[in-house]
């Protein structure tokens, strides 16, 4: 007989299976369930908060140790202790740095081992599926690599969801299904920078258009500091560069000054002779051309999706680098209005995984996300073409309409040049509107709009 047990942690029946979501990050990773109120949550396994740091720290024997332990050992231990594999995750063998002794296929094994053990210790039942996010940009064998290092984990990746879409989802479960939304999401985590547009109507998420990589994230913003500080302390940017200790202690100074920044105006520390200091401004001006990068990406998302900023009901910020002022007045600044903060920025990709996997799990039926388990060329949005071609046709049927009766009730008083001039354009109009080619429905409708318009308007005038 089947056994039907409570699970004392979530406070359910014991289902055959859970399905957890989980956003790999290239600084931290995060595993996250549907709880027993059926809202989304990120596991906090016990005392070791909801972020893990995708660091591992291997020992003499290979033994790996992962997030905030392997963190701790970057300073004694740097050249056995790996952080942002992510970038290289499914690379070619041949694109990868040389030397490398752990393999980012391996290293994100290790992240995804663990964060099965902390999901599985914290809801007291077995965990082997799960959906995962990525970023839009991956390329397929990036998504096959991803799933592979969940089979060496023993975690079936049952589905694959773009960053940005799941952070919508968990933006979009919380709408008036009949309230449609565009919305820009801003992701500026550590390691790469993505921007989406997108539509949510009646449960269907559609991505309008998407433009993102691997540059820049936090991380190149640690990386500039830490050159200023080379530079400003006169240090030999080459042998500073060969010690690997002093980098990795210079680099989390760096990014330590950085977070510090996001609510101080200046950050003064010594790292032995070293001066580490920092102002907001100085800051400022070290990252204004990758901010600028990002937001010359979103105006590109908006020209693509066809949108104007005005367009945007609401912009949601995603990835710890938001945390930074600057970034978050240059969004500001270019979308006209405040971003939505409700949801943590972290936490949102997360989140928006475990409900893709309620999903999965047969709820949530009235949801559609788009098929993202392969990569998709995100430009030209075959959503926004429609829209331009419904747009050109709605325009071209009605001026052929209007200028066919037109030259028939007043077929009289017309010279036969403009009748016969009429005439040929509309016919040129009509097999461009039977071809849905919008291009030309656009400028055979200005082409009848100017060619008609002088007598239009002399007949028209009121006497
Ligand atoms: N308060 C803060 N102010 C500025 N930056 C911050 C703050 N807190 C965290 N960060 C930065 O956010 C970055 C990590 O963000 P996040 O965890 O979203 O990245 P990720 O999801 O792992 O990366 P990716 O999405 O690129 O894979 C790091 O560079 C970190 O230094
Ligand atoms: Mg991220």
């Amino acid at each position: 007989m089947a056994k039907i047990s409570i699970n004392l942690a979530t406070g359910t029946l014991q289902k055959a299976e859970i399905i957890v979501g989980i956003d790999l990050g290239a600084s931290n990773s995060l595993i996250a369930f549907i709880d027993p109120d059926r809202n989304p949550k990120v596991i906090n396994d016990t005392g070791k908060g909801h972020l893990m740091p995708s660091i591992v720290h291997f020992d003499a024997a290979g033994v790996p140790l992962i997030g905030n332990e392997a963190r701790a050992l970057l300073i004694t231990d740097a050249a056995n202790t790996v952080l942002s594999q992510k970038a290289l995750l499914g690379r070619p063998e041949n694109e990868l740095p040389q030397n490398q002794v752990y393999k980012p296929l391996q290293v994100t094994t290790e992240i995804l081992k663990e964060l099965k053990k902390r999901a599985e210790h914290a809801l007291k039942t077995p965990v082997n599926k799960a959906v995962v996010t990525v970023p839009s940009y991956f390329t397929d064998s990036q998504r096959m690599a991803t799933r592979n290092a969940g089979r060496l984990a023993g975690l079936d990746v049952i589905k694959i969801v773009n960053e940005t879409t799941a952070a919508s989802l968990t933006y979009g479960i919380g709408l008036d299904p009949m309230d449609q939304k565009t919305i820009a999401v801003y992701d500026l985590g550590g390691g790469s920078f993505t921007v989406s547009v997108m539509r949510i109507h009646n449960g269907i998420f559609e991505v309008l258009s998407t433009k993102g990589n691997s540059f820049p994230g936090g991380d190149d913003f640690d990386r500039t500091i830490l050159n200023y500080w080379i530079d400003k302390n006169n240090l030999d940017a080459a042998s500073t560069a060969a010690t690997p200790s002093l980098m990795q202690q210079l680099r989390l100074k760096a990014e330590e000054a950085k977070i510090a920044l996001s609510t101080q105006n200046i950050y003064n520390e010594k790292l032995g002779e070293i001066w580490c200091t920092l102002d907001r401004q100085t800051f400022e001006q070290l990252i204004a051309a990758m901010v600028t990068d990002t937001i010359n990406l979103c105006k590109q998302a908006i020209a693509d999706a066809k949108l104007t900023t005005a367009a945007i009901d609401d912009v949601l910020l995603v990835g710890g680098s938001t945390r930074t002022p600057y970034v978050k007045a240059q969004v500001t600044e270019l979308f006209g209005k405040q971003p939505n903060e409700q949801i943590n920025p972290d936490e949102i990709v997360a989140l928006g995984a475990a409900i893709q996997a309620d999903i999965m799990d047969g709820n949530r039926s009235f949801i559609s996300l788009p098929d993202e388990d392969m990569y998709k060329e995100p430009a030209p949005s075959s959503a926004a073409a429609q829209r331009m071609l419904d747009q050109a046709r709605a325009e071209g049927e009605q001026l052929a309409y209007l200028a066919g009766q037109f030259i028939e009730r007043h077929r009289f008083v017309l010279t036969s040049m403009d009748i016969s001039g009429t005439r040929e354009i509309l016919d040129k109009l009509r097999a461009a509107l039977s071809q849905d080619d919008t291009d030309m429905i656009r400028s055979l409708t200005t082409e009848l709009n100017e060619f008609t318009r002088p007598f239009a308007s002399r007949l028209l005038k009121p006497s």
